[in-house]
């Protein structure tokens, strides 16, 4: 199924790809430094060539200067040459699935806006949603 056509809402039973991104994200959540909010958060971003490009929240003790996981995945796959982006996976140590700041849905948006976004809290079924679902009229020109 297109990531574009996909229905919003439960994962698609045995969807390998999806777990296989979660199960990366989840990897990448001992890397986070939160040491101030304690909030751990780990993005795996897939690209369309197949590639996981891996993003944690990194805070700064000047706190307006913490990057959230999910920008730190796309920027840093921009700064390696990526272009095309499927899904991104999101987790964090929460029991509800963690749903991406107002700031990274501008940003995925901008970049990727067909991307369907795999979500997974601690209980409870793993979400696939679009993207776009989660930002009306986003800004994307000036
Ligand atoms: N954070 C993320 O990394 N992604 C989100 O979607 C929500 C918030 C981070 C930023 C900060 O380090 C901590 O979580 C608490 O807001």
């Amino acid at each position: 199924m297109s990531e574009s056509n996909r229905p919003h809402g439960a994962m698609a039973q045995g969807d390998e790809g999806d777990r296989a991104l979660l199960k990366a994200a989840r990897a990448l959540l001992a890397r986070a430094h939160a040491p101030y909010s304690k909030f751990r958060v780990a993005a795996a971003l897939e690209d369309d060539a197949g590639v996981i490009h891996p993003g944690v929240n990194v805070e700064s003790v000047s706190m307006g200067l913490t990057i959230c996981a999910e920008r730190n995945a796309i920027f840093g796959a921009i700064a390696r040459g990526a272009r095309g982006f499927r899904r991104l996976a999101i987790v964090a140590e929460t029991q509800r699935p963690c749903v991406p700041c107002g700031a990274c849905r501008q940003v995925l948006i901008e970049h990727a806006p067909d991307l369907t976004l795999i979500l997974e809290g601690v209980d409870g079924a793993p979400e696939a949603v679009p993207v776009r679902s989660l930002l009306p009229r986003p800004f994307t020109e000036y």
